[in-house]
């Protein structure tokens, strides 16, 4: 089984991406060979990020839950709808809190938007902004186009073609994790 957590990203009123998160957690769950930590955001109610974790006297518990659900990952799924072309600010903020955790991690992408481009542009830069993390972006990323038609509110796909890419993307995922987790634990 491979421990694999899911950080979702957007904690605006009415979200529709968290359809996408809680679509891959149970795909990721049916595969049957995963373990699955689901980080929401919105939970956690980080401030703007002032300084990171690792420089922190007194670090507060729910940082240390995050970087504890990352650092025992084996690979690490970053979820997000795409705000002006990019991924959101949310995410990005709480991934500036950490440093090591990131550290030669296997990391999925998948993105949200309610128009015909699931979020494209957000998946791009997220995969630049994995390398400058020191891990590791999967090539083949899960896009979600018109969110509140192709997934139901628990994240069950409406179309065959949601469906064949959820599936193919847990396909590529879980070899990609197998793939680099077992060497980065020869290291
Ligand atoms: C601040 C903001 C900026 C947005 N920018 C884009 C965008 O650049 N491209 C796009 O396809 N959708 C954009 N959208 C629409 C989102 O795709 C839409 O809200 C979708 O439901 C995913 O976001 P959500 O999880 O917050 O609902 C934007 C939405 C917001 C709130």
């Amino acid at each position: 089984m491979f421990k694999i957590t899911i950080l979702y990203g957007a904690i605006r009123e009415g979200r529709l991406s968290i359809r996408a998160a809680r679509a891959l957690e149970r795909a990721l769950k049916d595969s049957g060979k995963a373990e699955v930590t689901f980080i929401d955001i919105k939970d956690y109610n980080l401030p703007v990020m002032e300084k990171r974790l690792k420089f922190m006297d007194d670090p507060p518990e729910n940082l240390l839950t995050i970087s504890k659900a990352l650092d025992m990952a084996d690979g690490i799924v970053f979820v997000t709808p795409e705000y002006n072309n990019s991924y959101s600010g949310a995410l990005k903020n709480t991934i500036d809190y950490f440093t090591k955790e990131w550290a030669k991690k296997p990391i999925g992408i998948a993105c949200g938007s309610n128009g015909r481009q699931g979020g494209i542009n957000a998946s791009n830069l997220l995969q630049l902004l994995v390398l400058a993390l020191g891990a590791f972006p999967m090539p083949y990323k899960l896009l979600v186009p018109e969110l509140d038609k192709s997934l139901s509110e628990d994240g069950t796909p409406q179309n065959e073609i949601m469906e064949k890419n959820l599936n193919r993307f847990v396909n590529e995922y879980l070899w990609f994790v197998e793939a680099i987790s077992t060497q980065s634990k020869k290291s």
